[in-house]
């Protein structure tokens, strides 16, 4: 495996009993690493840890509502009980969005968002770097979006949440880079999980989507993992700051 050898790291990957995060769990222990699968409810994540277990991998399941400063604690304590490091922090699980205009996106409901999608994953961090820090390595990844680069009159308060994601992997790339620290988001573009499936399923609006993409497809999680795996790794690990899309060429695609 070579440059993407993840043997001896231990990863933690929040929102993994289901979709993109259970694909990078997956992808992350297929290349050696150890992981943490987590989800808010611990029943969700036991057949995740049972297929990895089978395929030879280690993994444990550290249940995590990551709204919730005491549970956010828990897993990283109980991770640092169980394998005495984190190396790689996937910050992955996101509140569903709120659909249609931001008008109709009360207080309530526009903090649970940024909460959620953006202070969690700050909180999450902070507990990780120091010891990060004290080895000089450590990967952060921030599940973001493409929504968080155009405008959207469909999700727009999750889309705030997300280009605040960006400016969070900046923001910790600068202050933790001394400490051989690197932190990046991966922006997906429409991908087949339940997350998202109001905007598959239905066939007409699947179809009206993948005409926009180059690839003329919509992403499959595997499709997402593959970003993760590099970034975690010592493939990138020159790649600091940045948000790598994986869209199919959705947000490049021609303008005229
Ligand atoms: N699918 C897409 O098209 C798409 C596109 C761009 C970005 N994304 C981003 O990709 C990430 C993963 O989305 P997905 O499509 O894989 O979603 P998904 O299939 O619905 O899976 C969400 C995962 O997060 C967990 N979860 C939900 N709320 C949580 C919370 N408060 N605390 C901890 N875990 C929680 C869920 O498990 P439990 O229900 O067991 O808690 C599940 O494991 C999100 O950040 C999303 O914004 C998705």
């Amino acid at each position: 495996m070579g440059l993407f050898d993840l043997g001896g790291k231990v990863a933690v990957i929040t929102g993994s009993s289901r979709g993109i995060g259970r694909a990078i769990a997956e992808q992350l222990a297929a290349h050696g690493a150890r992981v943490v699968i987590s989800s808010r409810t611990r029943e969700s994540c036991e057949p995740v840890v049972r297929g990895i277990l089978d395929a030879g991998g280690e993994a444990i399941v550290v249940p995590c509502n990551v709204g919730r400063a005491e549970e956010r604690d828990r897993l990283i304590d109980q991770t640092l009980e169980t394998w005495g490091r984190i190396d790689t922090l996937v910050c992955n699980a996101a509140a569903n969005p709120v659909y249609g205009s931001m008008r109709d996106v009360d207080d309530a409901a526009f903090d649970k968002i940024m909460s959620v999608n953006v202070r969690a994953n700050m909180h999450l961090a902070h507990r990780v770097l120091p010891q990060m820090a004290e080895r000089r390595d450590g990967s952060i990844i921030i599940v973001s979006s493409v929504v968080g680069l155009t405008g959207t009159r469909l999700i727009g308060t999750y889309a705030i949440s997300k280009a605040a994601d960006f400016q969070l992997a900046r923001n910790l790339a600068v202050e933790w880079g001394h400490a051989n620290i690197r932190a990046n988001c991966i922006a997906p573009g429409l991908v087949r999980t339940d997350f998202a499936r109001a905007l598959w399923e239905d066939e007409r609006q699947r179809a009206r989507i993948e005409r926009a993409i180059p690839l003329g497809r919509i992403g499959e999680v595997d499709d997402i993992a593959g970003v993760a795996v590099f970034l975690a790794s010592d493939a990138g690990r020159y790649v600091s700051g940045q948000s790598v899309v994986a869209d199919g060429g959705l947000v490049i695609r021609e303008s005229i």
